[in-house]
């Protein structure tokens, strides 16, 4: 029987058929990562890793796992797992791309409002017992209708959030490695270079995946091309984003406000200045967390891990 180690506690009902055919190893915390320590004295003699975005499945770990032969990752974004060294070793991976799309465009879409509309500003207030009444100018935001935004990543979910745009009346601007001309030819969406991008928009949500040549894509330069009324968005992963000079632009009033679902470091320290800030909408990574979309994940998941079991090629491969 192969042995498979899952981090966390997933609901029983994913785990079930996988105790069928395997032998399972789980931790027992739904909340808590599994502590790097534990990680490494459990994987000796494992087969298979079910994995979360928190679990970094890197050489440390790949060298005190000899009989390592797959990982399915409980997400889409893989930089947790040192992939190269995965194409070295003939270990197989596999994410869970297309099901958490529309999910993760939705709570981008909600996130780009609530930050341009100050709705968790605004509800604070009013439980703070601060509401006096109605008043012209409180609390009054960006206009979502009719603005222009612009999608760093044109993927699978940079063009879902493109196709919300439209019910806006967004003018839609993207930058992407490739040039997407079905998009634009369908859907009027226009490729602009990245310092173009970021001058004309007045949402920036950055949607590329998190890469040696991404990291601190958006700096303090970048940061000061964008308008001073525009709202950056980021729902992928923190490190796209320099921290630092995202919390000066937003102290200097460079930029106007960001909405942010990731941060560098997970989960954000409660003392990190970001927090101190009232133009930032804060979130603890939930972009896919509506209850459809993670029981479709998990169960992409395990059907690759049950096809790695019956020693066949499990679909949504990375390596
Ligand atoms: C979540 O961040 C994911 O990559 O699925
Ligand atoms: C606002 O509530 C309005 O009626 O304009």
């Amino acid at each position: 029987m192969k042995k498979v180690l899952i981090t966390r506690k997933f609901p029983e009902q994913f785990v079930t058929p996988l105790r069928e055919v395997a032998e399972v190893i789980e931790w027992h915390e739904e909340l808590e990562v599994m502590p790097r320590a534990e990680l490494l004295a459990q994987v000796g003699d494992v087969d298979a890793i079910w994995a979360t975005l928190e679990d970094r499945i890197d050489e440390e770990l790949l060298d005190r796992a000899p009989k390592l032969k797959m990982v399915s990752n409980l997400a889409v974004g893989y930089n947790n797992l040192s992939i190269d060294l995965f194409k070295e070793r003939g270990i197989m991976s596999t994410n869970t791309p297309n099901v958490l799309t529309n999910a993760t465009a939705d709570l981008a879409f909600g996130l780009l409002i609530a930050t341009a509309r100050r709705l968790v500003e605004g509800a604070d207030y009013l439980r703070a017992g601060e509401w006096k009444g109605w008043s012209p100018m409180q609390l009054t935001g960006m206009e979502v209708s009719g603005a222009t935004i612009g999608i760093i990543g044109m993927g699978r979910i940079g063009s879902a959030v493109a196709r919300r745009s439209r019910g806006f009346d967004m003018e839609v601007l993207y930058h992407n490695r490739n040039r997407k001309y079905e998009h634009e030819e369908m859907y009027g969406f226009r490729y602009r270079q990245l310092d173009d991008l970021l001058k004309e928009s007045d949402f920036v949500v950055v949607l590329t995946p998190y890469t040696a040549e991404t990291h601190h894509l958006i700096g303090e330069r970048e940061l000061k091309l964008m308008k001073k009324t525009a709202v950056l968005i980021n729902v992928s992963r923190g490190g796209i984003v320099d921290e630092d000079a995202l919390y000066n632009a937003l102290l200097n009033k460079d930029i106007w406000a960001a909405g942010l679902d990731v941060f560098e470091k997970e989960p954000i320290a409660l003392d990190h200045p970001l927090l101190t800030l009232p133009n930032v909408v804060a979130l603890p990574h939930i972009a896919s967390a509506s209850v459809k979309t993670r029981h479709d994940m998990f169960q992409t998941n395990l059907e690759a891990l049950l096809t790695f079991i019956d020693d066949d090629k499990p679909k949504n491969r990375l390596t």
